[in-house]
C-alpha cells in the first residue's frame, strides 16, 4: 500500500479508466504527419521591412495563424543575419531554460497540491469532458504587470518568482513586438494593441509519459481565447494544429516559440487572421513540458473588429462583446474562470 501511496499518479502500466475518453474524443490516428511548412519566421530579419511584415500577416492568414519565431541565436545558421539590434530583443536560452526547470522542479514536488499560490489543476482535479481526467498538470497565475501579481505566484521552489519574472519580462517585450508588426501588417495605427494587451496569464503544462496515447488526451482541441499567445516547447513534440481537416504535427524547432493568434485578434481583424484550433497529444516516452502565456484584453475591453478593416465590401462579422463576457460564455479558463477574471479586475 505504501508503495502505491508514493508513486507518481503516471506512474502506471496501464491507463487508468479515469483517462480513458469515450471514443468519439480519442485522438485518432497518432500517425500524423510533422509538419515542415508550418511558416518560420525569422524576426532578425523582420525590423522595418514592409515585405517581412507583410509574411507575418501572410502565414497567419494561410496558415491558420501559427508562426515559429526564430529567436535569434548566435551561431545557429550563416545564413540567418544576425543584427545587434535583434540580439539585444531577443530571449536569451538561459532564460527559458531556467524557467522550464524551475517549472519542471516545481511539478516535481510532492507538496504542490497544497499550494494556494496560483491555480493549479493536477491529475486529479483536472477534468476533460464527462468526468474524465486529462493527462497532464497544469500551473495558471496571471502575470501582468509583474509587481502586482507575484503575490499570486508559487512561492516554491524558492526561486520560482525570480525567474520566472526574469522570463515574463522578455515575453512580455516579445509579445508587444509581435502585436506592433501584426498591427502594421493589418494596417492598423502603431500601438493598436498596446492597451488592450495589459493583462496576461502564464499557464504551464507538464504531459508525463502515458501507457497508451490512443485512448486519452493532454489538451482537448480548443482556441486560444486570447490576442495572441506564445508558446514554449522545449524540444518535445505532442502539439497538433489542425489544417484543411487534418491533425498535423507541429514540430518543435530549437529555441523557437510557437505564436498563436487568438480569438480575439481573429475577431479585431474581421477574420483576416484565424486562430487555429489545436491539442495535444501524448507520448508513451517522452515528458513535454511548455509554458504558454495568453495575451488577453483586460476585462472591460470591447472588442469588436478594427474600424479600419470594415466597409462595404467586407462588413463587420461579430458584435461588439466586452472581454468578461466572452471569457464568461466561453468559460474560456475552465474551472477557474471567475477565480482569474476576479484577480484580474482587482488589479485595474
Ligand atoms: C494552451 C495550449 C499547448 C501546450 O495552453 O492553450 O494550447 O503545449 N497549450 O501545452
Ligand atoms: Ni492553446
Amino acid at each position: 500500500m505504501k508503495e502505491l501511496k508514493d508513486s507518481k499518479w503516471f506512474d502506471v502500466e496501464y491507463l487508468p479508466k479515469e483517462y480513458i475518453f469515450s471514443k468519439e474524443y480519442r485522438p485518432g490516428n497518432l500517425d500524423s504527419p510533422v509538419c515542415d511548412s508550418i511558416p518560420v519566421i525569422d524576426l532578425s530579419k523582420v525590423n522595418g521591412h514592409v515585405n517581412s511584415v507583410e509574411a507575418i500577416v501572410k502565414a497567419s492568414k494561410e496558415f491558420g495563424t501559427y508562426l515559429n519565431l526564430f529567436d535569434s541565436i548566435p551561431g545557429y545558421s550563416d545564413s540567418i543575419p544576425v543584427t545587434k539590434q535583434v540580439i539585444n530583443h531577443g530571449i536569451p536560452e538561459k532564460k527559458v531554460n531556467d524557467a522550464m526547470n524551475v517549472l519542471k522542479e516545481f511539478f516535481n514536488m510532492s507538496s504542490k497540491e497544497t499550494h494556494t499560490k496560483g491555480w493549479i489543476y493536477t491529475n486529479s482535479t483536472d477534468y476533460a469532458k464527462d468526468g474524465v481526467h486529462l493527462w497532464r498538470e497544469n500551473l495558471k497565475h496571471p502575470c501582468h504587470p509583474i509587481e502586482d501579481c507575484i503575490h499570486l505566484w508559487p512561492d516554491n521552489p524558492t526561486r520560482y518568482q525570480e525567474v520566472i519574472s526574469a522570463y515574463l519580462v522578455e515575453i512580455q517585450k516579445l509579445s508587444l513586438r509581435i502585436l506592433e508588426l501584426i498591427s502594421e501588417g493589418l494596417g492598423l495605427k502603431s500601438g493598436y494593441f498596446k492597451d488592450m494587451s495589459e493583462v496576461q496569464l502564464l499557464s504551464s503544462n507538464i504531459y508525463p509519459p502515458c501507457p497508451d496515447p490512443s485512448l486519452t488526451l493532454g489538451i482537448l482541441p480548443h482556441q486560444d481565447p486570447s490576442l495572441i499567445t506564445l508558446l514554449y516547447q522545449g524540444q518535445s513534440n505532442g502539439l497538433q494544429v489542425m489544417k484543411d481537416g487534418q491533425w498535423i504535427n507541429v514540430g518543435a524547432i530549437p529555441n523557437a516559440f510557437v505564436v498563436n493568434i487568438g480569438n480575439q485578434l481573429e475577431i479585431i481583424s474581421n477574420e483576416k487572421l484565424k486562430s487555429v484550433k489545436h491539442r495535444v497529444v501524448n507520448s508513451t516516452n517522452e515528458t513535454r513540458l511548455s509554458i504558454a502565456t495568453f495575451v488577453n484584453p483586460s476585462p472591460d475591453t470591447i472588442i469588436e473588429p478594427a474600424k479600419v478593416l470594415v466597409n462595404e465590401m467586407e462588413p463587420s462579422r461579430y458584435t461588439p462583446k466586452q472581454y468578461k463576457e466572452y471569457v464568461q460564455y466561453n468559460n474560456a479558463f475552465g474551472e477557474y474562470t471567475v477565480a482569474i477574471q476576479n484577480a484580474l479586475r482587482s488589479k485595474n
